[in-house]
């Protein structure tokens, strides 16, 4: 939809998106979140088990999220108590002596933990999980530190903080990174996935390193961010961003270092990273979203995001690899 001063209003996209930290849901917590423009309830059942169901009771509209309590495998609505099971059904009422009605259910989600994220699938149809989530291996290794985690709520559409990854131009005049590397994007063999590689000079408590970022992407869900080049040190950091409505994103950071790295440069990689999303802010706040944008010959990786992009919205045509690997150049 286009507004009159240009801008263009994205749907919510498909696919897998975080809607809390596994640690936020210990065994009989329940919480509300509210994503993808719906209210949502969340909870671990008393076998450890997470399920996201459609937040409101097909009784009279309780919130399920707002005194809402597990029993067992099930939740169990605050207002008359029928309780439904993670797949959404009503399992019981229990003043009634009759069988609950089969229209008693609500949407359940499918949901997957994964790298300390509960992650949910998105799908405008209500298509099954079209892939999986990688699970990172730096995050078992004992060679990695503890993750440090943040989370920040943006005022744009997903896409456009996630296009962000695809701008390096913008890393020298909104972060002031003086050496533009070069940089090249690889196509996977699924189309939801694709990794970006640049050289840039950074600057360190060490002193200054030609280092190499490699990104990954699957989907506008999940990006991992690795630096290499400081010597044998490695830093990760993984974000996992989701669409809480058409026009704000909720970004959750999760960081670790090789533990030779963790006091010299843990706290300034991750408070570098933190300072750096409070630039691109001014930007994100007050932008307009350019559905025919006009591109120069260094804006590559943006155009071939925005084609790569394009899969995960309704009504367009599937995004085949083959053209993908066309529109890198
Ligand atoms: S509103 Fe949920 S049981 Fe009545
Ligand atoms: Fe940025």
């Amino acid at each position: 939809m286009s507004t009159g001063n240009g801008h263009t209003e994205l749907p919510i996209p498909n696919g897998w998106f975080a809607v809390a930290w596994s640690r936020d849901l210990a065994k009989g917590e329940v919480r509300r979140a509210r994503y993808f423009e719906q209210e949502l309830v969340l909870f671990r059942t008393r076998e450890g088990r997470v399920y996201v169901l459609d937040a409101y009771c097909p009784h009279l509209g309780a919130h399920l999220g707002e005194g809402g309590r597990v029993i067992g495998e099930t939740i169990r609505c605050p207002f008359h108590a029928w309780q439904f099971g993670g797949d959404g059904v009503c399992t019981n009422i229990p003043y009634s002596k009759k069988a609950p009605p089969k229209k008693a259910r609500v949407r359940s989600w499918p949901v997957e933990e994964r790298n300390g994220f509960v992650f949910v699938w998105h799908h405008h149809e209500q298509a099954p999980p079209a892939w999986e989530i990688p699970q990172l291996p730096e995050f078992s290794d004992a060679n990695w530190t503890e993750p440090r985690t943040s989370e920040l709520t943006v005022p744009v559409h997903i896409q456009d903080m996630a296009e962000n990854n695809c701008d390096p131009v913008h890393f020298r005049f909104v972060h002031g990174n003086l050496a533009l590397g070069e940089s090249s994007v690889t196509p996977g063999e699924e189309s939801h996935y694709f990794s970006a590689w640049s050289k840039t000079n950074q600057e360190t408590p060490l002193g200054a390193f030609d280092t190499e970022l490699e990104r990954e992407t699957w989907g506008l869900g999940l990006v991992s961010v690795r630096t290499k080049g400081i010597g044998d040190a490695g830093l990760l950091m993984l974000a996992a961003t989701s669409p809480v409505d058409r026009a704000t994103t909720t970004s959750r950071w999760i960081f670790t270092v090789t533990q030779d790295m963790a006091d010299l440069a843990g706290e300034d990689f991750i408070a570098g990273l933190e300072a750096g999303v409070q630039q691109d802010m001014r930007i994100w706040k007050n932008k307009i979203h350019r559905a025919n944008p006009v591109l120069c010959e260094a804006d590559t990786e943006l155009a071939f995001f925005r084609k790569w992009v394009r899969q995960f919205y309704p009504n367009d045509r599937p995004v085949r690899v083959a053209d993908l690997k066309e529109a890198r150049g």
